[in-house]
């Protein structure tokens, strides 16, 4: 029998993000319910992921954990947030969206806003909180580049809910950067679709990650 810890964790969607998250958190020793629209996939994603932690679940399950990753895409997310709202409400919902347009490179969403602020516009009382998004999905999946260790920036404006999911990034085995407040989504974002075209200009497919190398040692920090 395998033992978890902390929250219970559930995930929407199956797809190369959804699969690399899970792989992520599971061996990082967290229990995960994930649904996805094909509950085909979902069984397939779930019995990829290590050590018996990962279940298939129904959309309503997995809706119903302490902490909701939506690995699904802008818009889907805010649909799904308006079509459940009074069940998300006071969750903790993690949003990896890029709302990337048909170049990958520019985003479907104006400079005003983010894909996470109108999820959280979408959520009553709303906890959301951006994660994970700058990240490839196989680079995520690999966990690291090189041997170091993979950064993401946890952007939200609820300091508790930011704090507990930095802790299960660390956890999981990745640097949690405080991104600040969720409006840092607005940046997050562009920030993915530029590494996307410098991933285009120089050819490195998707094995690389965006990480911070300040001079100091974070490592009290992060
Ligand atoms: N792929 C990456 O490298 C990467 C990196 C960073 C962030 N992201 C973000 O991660 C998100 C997912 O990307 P992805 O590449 O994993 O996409 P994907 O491969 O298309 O996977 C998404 C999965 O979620 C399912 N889904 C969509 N809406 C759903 C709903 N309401 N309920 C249940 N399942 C649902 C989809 O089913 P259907 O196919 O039937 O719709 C699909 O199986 C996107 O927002 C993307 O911007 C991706």
């Amino acid at each position: 029998m395998t033992t978890s810890i902390g929250p219970s964790i559930g995930l929407v969607g199956a797809g190369g993000m959804g699969r690399s998250i899970l792989r992520t958190l599971t061996a990082g020793g967290h229990t995960v319910t994930v649904a996805d629209r094909d509950p085909q996939e979902a069984a397939a994603a779930a019995g990829e992921a290590g050590e018996g932690r990962a279940s298939a679940g129904s959309l309503a399950e997995a809706l119903a954990a302490d902490i909701v990753v939506l690995a699904i895409w802008y818009p889907g997310t805010v649909e799904l947030a308006r079509a459940h709202g009074e069940v998300l409400r006071g969750t903790i919902v993690v949003d990896v969206a890029n709302p990337l347009d048909a170049t990958y490179t520019g985003l479907t969403v104006d400079p005003t806003t983010s894909a996470a602020e109108e999820l959280a516009r979408a959520v009553p009382g709303s906890r959301v909180v951006k994660a994970f998004n700058t990240l490839p999905s196989t680079t995520l999946a690999a966990g690291g580049v090189e041997g170091r260790r993979l950064d993401t920036f946890v952007a939200s404006d609820d300091e508790g809910a930011k704090a507990q999911v930095m802790e299960l990034l660390r956890t999981s085995g990745m640097r949690a950067l405080d991104g600040g407040a969720l409006a840092s989504s607005r940046l997050l974002e562009r920030l993915t679709a530029f590494t996307i075209e410098l991933s285009q200009r120089y050819d490195t497919g998707s094995a690389y990650a965006f990480g911070f190398q300040p001079a100091a040692d974070l490592a009290a920090q992060a």
